[in-house]
């Protein structure tokens, strides 16, 4: 089984869409994979009672000392992939997932607030060890400005931690189908979005070596 752990400092900057889209592509690409939402505003949770598929189940976690019990049972329980979907500004709780972490996402978009939260993000990682499988990840990118990706860029490269050569745009089918209960590729197959989550999955299980 595979840890991934999804954190940052930002309210809003596309943790849980992140997470729901890869746990969902996983399970269609045959992988069981279960999903610990720790934020106390539950919205991961939320989205999976509002979906009728019975997977990726999403299980409610406030507890970060349970993280390493619940890692084992869901091993022992024939999981593949496990995220871990985190608060924003909630050190403690980023702290403990990523030390259980096999890889760590960090999406930001790309403004400045959102970036200069990178030094703190990058101190968590260093804490708990895991420097060498954060990875930063632009989303919410405007469709529009190729110049704000790109000076984003620059900004994440000027903190020494690597990029995720996948962007999450700012798309309308990544919010609808999250109201949904569903993910992009379920609700806007031939879309934009459904391409992207599909390329970011791909990138991961790459990274990660999964196989479904
Ligand atoms: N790429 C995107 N395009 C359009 N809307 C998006 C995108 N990513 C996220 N959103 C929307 O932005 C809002 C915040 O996204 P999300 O809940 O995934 O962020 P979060 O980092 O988990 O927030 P929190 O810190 O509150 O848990 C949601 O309403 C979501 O639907
Ligand atoms: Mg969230």
């Amino acid at each position: 089984m595979k840890t991934v752990a999804i954190i940052g400092q930002k309210g809003g900057s596309g943790k849980s869409t992140v997470a729901l889209h890869l746990a969902a592509c996983a399970e269609q690409g045959g992988i069981s994979t279960a999903i610990l939402d720790m934020d106390p505003q539950g919205s991961a949770h939320r989205w999976f009672e509002r979906r009728e598929a019975p997977t990726p189940e999403v299980q409610r976690e406030m507890d970060a000392d349970a993280l390493p019990k619940l890692q084992k049972a869901a091993s022992s329980n024939g999981i593949g992939l496990l995220l871990i979907d985190t608060p924003g500004k909630a050190e403690t709780t980023a702290l403990a997932a990523c030390e259980m972490a096999d890889l760590i996402l960090v999406p930001v978009r790309p403004t400045q607030f959102d970036l200069e939260t990178l030094g703190t993000v990058k101190r968590t990682v260093r804490i708990a060890e895991r420097a060498d499988r954060a990875w930063v990840m632009l989303s919410q990118v405007p469709t529009n400005s190729r110049k704000v990706a790109v000076e984003g860029e620059e900004a994440i490269a000027g903190y020494g931690m690597p990029l995720v050569p996948v962007r999450f745009h700012s798309r309308a089918d990544y919010a609808y189908a999250m109201t949904e209960g569903l993910t992009a590729p379920e609700y806007a197959p031939e879309g934009k979005a459904s391409e992207e989550a599909t390329a970011l999955y791909r990138w991961l299980t790459n990274e990660l070596r999964l196989n479904g």
